[in-house]
């Protein structure tokens, strides 16, 4: 099978790796890849937003099979215009895609369904937000509807921030993201990321991993793409999951196959496991990153079966094995992120982690300038090691970072505190 990924994170690299270990792999191509991918796959310089680009390669190379990673391509139709082209695609149609591409359209799905989430109404105009704001009461969150690249969520501890938040999402603050917006309860908890993969009606379970959103130690400081993460979660219990199953994720995958949208792809599901339970806080149509990556560490099985069967609308036979072992993953980001940072500084000492047991450096932004790997964006590398428990396997990710010469680069020194803390109990 020769088979077409489209993205260029570490997310990517992390499904390339594990493609790679496929026996029906035959070429692997990764539009626009990275300098870690390259290791894996042949790179080629088409940007994700370039549908045409993208049809047109795939066509031309007739590959058996396309993997879109990202949002931002589903979102804008790639996995309608592969199906036109008669090219098999995973991700979902645009119209499936709205789980992401729009945050009203999922509140009025759980409304319309009784799948448990945070209490919301949706606004397109500034005054009638503000006043509901004021009746939810604060802290609350204010939400543009369309894709803002993560950054279209406020939590406003009180109606001065609440409602400069509002004004700003009207003045244009995302664009065209922003002219709708969703203003909701703010929910207490733990969130968890929940994984699924979806044939338009059956659903197989991928697990649950917890990211690390905050840029800073303990959770402190502005929200991030996500800075870490491992799999599994003790807090993702048997009980747990089938009630996201069964509450959250069943009733969404039926009700888009009933309105014709049946959604075939990965589904991941932002959780709140709050006092009342676990609450949807949002859907995302695409893996995670950097979830990605410590599930595919986990993942036994062979991913391209499972992916292509989804594809077809046909997972009846496929099963999936997990590792019972802990994976772990921390991103080194470049100082300034999610600010502004600098681009093109070299990284060094990369290739001393093949000396150390079970540490894998997935690239999440990296390319070349002549021999040397240089920094080309925000997060920039993930690196990643299994173990028996969550300590373990974070003490094995930061041997390994600390073997990583990139004096411009900075990560979290504190990847799963949390599991950490429950794994060494009270006191
Ligand atoms: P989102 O882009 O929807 O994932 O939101 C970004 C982050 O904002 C989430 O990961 C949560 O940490 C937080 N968040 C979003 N909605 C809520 C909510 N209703 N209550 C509390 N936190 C929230
Ligand atoms: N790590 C969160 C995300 O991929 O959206």
């Amino acid at each position: 099978m020769d088979v077409l990924l489209v993205g260029s994170g570490a997310r990517e690299h992390a499904l390339a790796w594990k493609l790679r270990q496929s026996p029906i792999l035959g070429r692997l191509f990764c539009a626009p890849g990275n300098a870690g991918i390259a290791a894996l796959a042949e790179c080629v310089a088409i940007g994700v937003e370039d549908l045409d680009g993208l049809v047109d390669f795939a066509r031309k190379m007739a590959v058996d099979f396309v993997l879109i990673g990202p949002e931002a391509p589903l979102v804008a139709g790639l996995a309608d215009r592969m199906a036109a082209a008669g090219i098999l695609a995973l991700g979902p149609s645009l119209t499936a895609a709205r789980l992401e591409g729009s945050k009203g359209f999922v509140k009025d799905l759980c409304r319309a369904h009784q799948i448990p989430t945070a209490d919301y109404e949706r606004f397109d105009a500034p005054a009638p937000a503000k006043a509901f704001a004021a009746k939810l009461g604060y802290p609350v969150v204010i939400k543009a509807d369309g894709l803002a690249a993560g950054k279209g969520v406020v939590i406003a501890a009180d109606a001065d921030e609440a409602d400069n938040a509002i004004d700003a999402m009207f003045d244009g603050a995302f664009g065209t993201a922003g002219q709708q917006i969703v203003v909701e309860e703010f929910l207490e908890g733990e969130e968890v990321s929940f994984f699924v993969l979806s044939d338009g009606q059956r659903v197989l379970t991928l697990g649950a991993a917890q990211d690390h959103k905050r840029v800073g130690d303990g959770d402190l400081g502005p929200n991030t793409g996500g800075m870490g993460a491992y799999s599994p979660t003790s807090l993702m219990t048997p009980r747990l999951q089938d009630e996201v199953l069964h509450r959250i994720i069943e009733p969404t995958i039926t009700a888009l196959a009933r309105a014709g949208a049946a959604y075939r792809g990965v589904l991941f599901a932002g959780l709140m496991l709050t006092q009342q339970g676990p609450k949807l806080i949002e859907f995302n149509c695409r893996f995670g990153d950097p979830e990605c990556q410590v599930l595919m560490l986990r993942l036994k099985s062979d991913l391209l079966p499972a992916l292509m069967g989804a594809a077809r609308g046909d997972l009846k036979d496929i099963t999936l094995d997990w590792s019972a072992e802990v994976a772990l993953t921390v991103v080194l980001a470049a100082r300034g992120y999610p600010g502004s940072y600098l681009k093109g500084t070299p990284i060094r000492g990369l290739d001393r982690h093949g000396g150390l047991k079970d540490a894998f450096v997935f690239h999440a932004a990296t390319s070349k300038n002549g021999d040397q790997l240089v920094a080309s964006g925000g997060r920039v590398l993930s690196v990643s090691a299994r173990g028996a428990s969550v300590s373990e396997a974070q003490a094995l990710a930061y041997a390994a970072v600390d073997q990583i010469d990139w004096p411009e680069g900075f990560c979290r020194r504190d990847i799963g505190w949390r599991a950490i803390a429950r794994e060494q109990g009270p006191g």
